[in-house]
């Protein structure tokens, strides 16, 4: 199966198994916007637990807020997304469509990208064992025009975005043929700058003045609070302030499922620091974060940094991790050096002194800040990405695995009763409710015991135990693992220990350093 067709069957997965709708469906859907069903909800409450515990939990220097949506429309005078935070936009003619052109750009140099990798694999056929694919990619004259074609088209792409020059970008789509994917023709119109903020009214004041906007990042929200929580929390810098919530984006291009949507959610922590010290507390965070990335046991070849080199109006450095999403790796999560641009414009733009007094060196200042930033939504992309898995057995069956970690696992425990009579449903649901209070559990008597399995494999359940008539007598249980498929058998009063050593958060985390 190509990854396309995996990412085609996770998708229809998510949705069968109540992980992921789209939203409005039975209005044909409101297109890049989704809802979390059932099974969804849970993942990503876990997920949002293992951040929020990793940062301020385990950092006695981080602490976290909920600030609103709405926010005075000046915040985003100052943060500059009023004018700057655009997308370069162009349309085809004849297919009416719209496009990002650094996207076509992109999707034109991945295309190059593939030729490359067909090419290598056709030498490793040929040449079996004494393929040195150093050599071949050094040599090959095919390769060598691909790559060289790639690094040009590259440098002409990243030197536009870095000087606006939406002329050149156009130039770029036209030197290299690159025709709308729809039409299939080279129909363009000019390269125009699109911003991406949603905008609405306020209720009591007419026109342009009441024009607010649905953040695009949550991360003014921090920003704008920094003197209420810096005080009232008696921070010392260097502190961070962590929130989770929603933000919007009106994309040109939403496409990849929920990778990039139209309403979706952040994770995102502002590291206040002393001028001067941010690239190395940058360079602290850009570890700890893909250290939090890999406790989580998903694959550590799956992950990669990717240093920005546009860097955005406000960074002086900023890199991305990537992950190996079946559609190739893409950014998972960013990491920015803001310097003080923020912090200064807000106390430009609303007069009041944004300063911090620093008792260690009796200087007033204007902290600098590292910022991380992950999208909730793509998180939840990776772990099922990551986890969905189609596996052929030893006895010929097939099944669909997903095998999310079981910290983050939806339900963590389905507990079955071999038939539905005997007084076994009775003492199933007895165990569930002494267990309930501590995990998400989940009681199932329908159909075969093999089936019932493989219903709980297909949303990720790590465990399951099964009473049967033999517990009535010896208060045991069989206890069967997701992943392995093993089966135990376990007293009734050891369940709760062992579900807890399994699926506990505790040494997940303590694979974290400290590091506020
Ligand atoms: N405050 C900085 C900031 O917002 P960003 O790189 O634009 O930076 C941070 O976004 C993260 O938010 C991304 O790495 C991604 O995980 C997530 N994200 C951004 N746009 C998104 C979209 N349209 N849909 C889903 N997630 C998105």
């Amino acid at each position: 199966m190509t990854q396309e067709e995996v990412f085609k069957q996770l998708t229809a997965h998510a949705k069968e198994y109540g992980f992921v709708f789209q939203s409005s469906e039975i209005y044909d859907g409101l297109s890049a916007v989704y809802d979390y069903g059932q099974m969804g909800v849970e993942l990503k409450n876990n997920i949002k637990k293992y951040w929020w515990d990793a940062m301020v939990r385990l950092n006695e220097n981080i602490v976290g807020i909920d600030s609103a949506i709405f926010m005075h429309p000046k915040i985003w005078q100052a943060s500059g997304h009023v004018g700057a935070f655009n997308d370069p936009l162009i349309d085809n003619k004849d297919s009416k469509k719209r496009y990002r052109a650094d996207v076509l750009i992109e999707d034109y140099i991945a295309k190059l990208e593939e030729k490359i990798a067909k090419d290598v694999e056709k030498g490793r056929r040929k040449f079996g064992e004494s393929f040195d694919e150093a050599q071949f990619r050094a040599t090959n004259p095919n390769v060598l025009r691909n790559q060289q074609k790639m690094d040009e088209v590259r440098s002409r792409m990243t030197e536009a975005l870095n000087a606006n020059d939406l002329q050149g970008l156009r130039d770029i789509i036209i030197d290299c043929g690159i025709v709308c994917p729809i039409s299939g023709t080279k129909n363009w119109t000019e390269v125009r700058q699109f911003n991406l903020m949603f905008s609405t009214q306020l209720g009591n004041i007419s026109g342009e003045d009441g024009i607010i906007y649905l953040r695009p990042e949550t991360a003014q929200g921090i920003f704008v609070n920094f003197l209420n929580v810096q005080k009232t929390g008696r921070m010392k810098v260097p502190f961070g302030i962590a929130q989770i919530g929603k933000a919007f984006r009106n994309e040109i291009v939403a496409r990849q499922f929920i990778f990039r949507m139209r309403e979706f959610e952040q994770m995102e922590m502002q590291f206040f620091v002393r001028p001067g010290s941010e690239l190395e507390w940058f360079a602290k965070w850009k570890e700890a974060r893909l250290q939090w990335h890999k406790a989580l046991g998903l694959g550590d070849e799956k992950y990669r940094f990717h240093d920005h080199e546009k860097l955005a109006h406000y960074a002086n450095a900023a890199t991305d991790i990537e992950f190996e999403f079946p559609f190739g790796f893409k950014e998972l999560e960013g990491i920015h050096s803001r310097t003080d641009f923020d912090l200064s414009n807000h106390q430009k733009f609303s007069g009041r002194k944004i300063q911090y007094f620093d008792p260690e060196t009796g200087e007033s200042y204007t902290p600098y800040v590292i910022e991380t930033s992950i999208g909730l939504d793509r998180m939840f992309l990776t772990v099922l990405s990551a986890s969905y898995c189609e596996e052929k057995l030893d006895n010929g069956e097939e099944r669909v695995v997903l095998r999310i970690p079981p910290v983050l696992a939806p339900v963590k425990l389905a507990v079955l009763p071999l038939v539905k009579k005997d007084g076994l449903p009775e003492r199933a649901r007895a165990i569930i409710d002494d267990l309930k209070f501590d995990f998400n559990c989940q009681y199932d008597e329908k159909d075969s015991i093999g089936k019932r399995y493989r219903r709980q494999d297909a949303i990720g359940t790590p465990y399951c135990i099964t009473v049967d008539h033999q517990t009535l007598e010896d208060n045991c249980v069989t206890i069967r693992d997701r992943d392995t498929m093993a089966q135990e058998r376990i007293p009734i009063a050891e369940v709760e220990r062992i579900i807890r050593e399994r699926t506990d958060y505790k040494p997940v985390l303590r694979k974290l350093n400290k590091i506020g």
